[in-house]
């Protein structure tokens, strides 16, 4: 499903009420009672996040019960500024005061880049009892590349098959980057993109209504086999779309 909003503000209205119902239907369904869901980076989700952390919307939700968990990672530490882990603390976990024992992220701080993505798979696979882990929401966002998560075009992560979480090395940012790769995302109850701003117009239009070219828009490979997709964008990242 794509929508298109006029402002940020109603984009972020729809994306916390749809929140609220996938975890009421989680936490209602599953044995466990409990809402699984992995955050996404970058800036676009931070409104969103504060709105869910706020007046209208925080008594909305069991949040005892949503465990929390993150698509992506940059390799800094978690109170660096660039960090995805400190972005969500700030305006999200720490305003609603969510205990340690319900924030699954990576351990950047181990020494090193192979171990901590290994070691996120294994939780997320404890954590699950599976390696198929199905999360009831994937939060994402889009670069004005193509990517998603930290999965950047022509780069080995887009191929993974098998591994739920690697690591990425991303020359043309001379970086390392963390992510959960396809068939996890593909995996998903619901995912929701969030799409902001003039300059992701072009490669929307390329992204939705485009030729197929995975590794070139490694978006195009997010297709839930047994889920639900929202594209929710803004009028300016919708610009271009027929
Ligand atoms: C990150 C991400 C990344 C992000 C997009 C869009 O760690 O940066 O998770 O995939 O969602 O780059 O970022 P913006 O919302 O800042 O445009």
């Amino acid at each position: 499903m794509i929508k298109i909003f006029e402002s940020i503000e109603q984009l972020n209205l729809f994306a916390a009420e749809k929140f609220v119902e996938i975890a009421e239907q989680a936490i209602k369904r599953q044995r466990h009672s409990r809402m699984t869901v992995a955050l996404a980076g970058g800036s676009t989700p931070k409104s969103l996040y504060r709105l869910l952390a706020g007046d209208q919307f925080r008594d909305k939700i069991d949040w005892r019960r949503v465990k929390f968990f993150f698509g992506d990672e940059r390799n800094v530490l978690p109170d660096d500024a660039d960090s995805n882990f400190r972005m969500a603390n700030e305006n999200l976990l720490q305003p609603l005061q969510i205990e340690d024992e319900n924030i699954y992220r990576w351990q950047t701080e181990l020494q090193n880049a192979e171990q901590i993505a290994a070691e996120y798979a294994s939780e997320i696979e404890d954590f699950f009892e599976s390696n198929q882990p199905r999360f009831d929401l994937i939060l994402l966002g889009m670069g004005a590349d193509g990517h998603t998560a930290s999965l950047f075009p022509f780069t080995d992560a887009l191929h993974e098959t098998e591994k739920i979480a690697v690591v990425n090395r991303v020359e043309k940012l001379d970086t390392t980057r963390f992510t959960l790769t396809f068939p996890i995302i593909n995996n998903a109850r619901n995912v929701i993109f969030l799409v902001k701003g003039a300059d992701k117009a072009e490669v929307l239009r390329d992204v939705l209504q485009g030729e197929p070219q995975p590794d070139k828009l490694p978006s195009q490979n997010v297709k839930p086999q047994n889920g639900e997709l929202f594209w929710l964008l803004d009028d300016e990242a919708a610009e271009f779309l027929k």
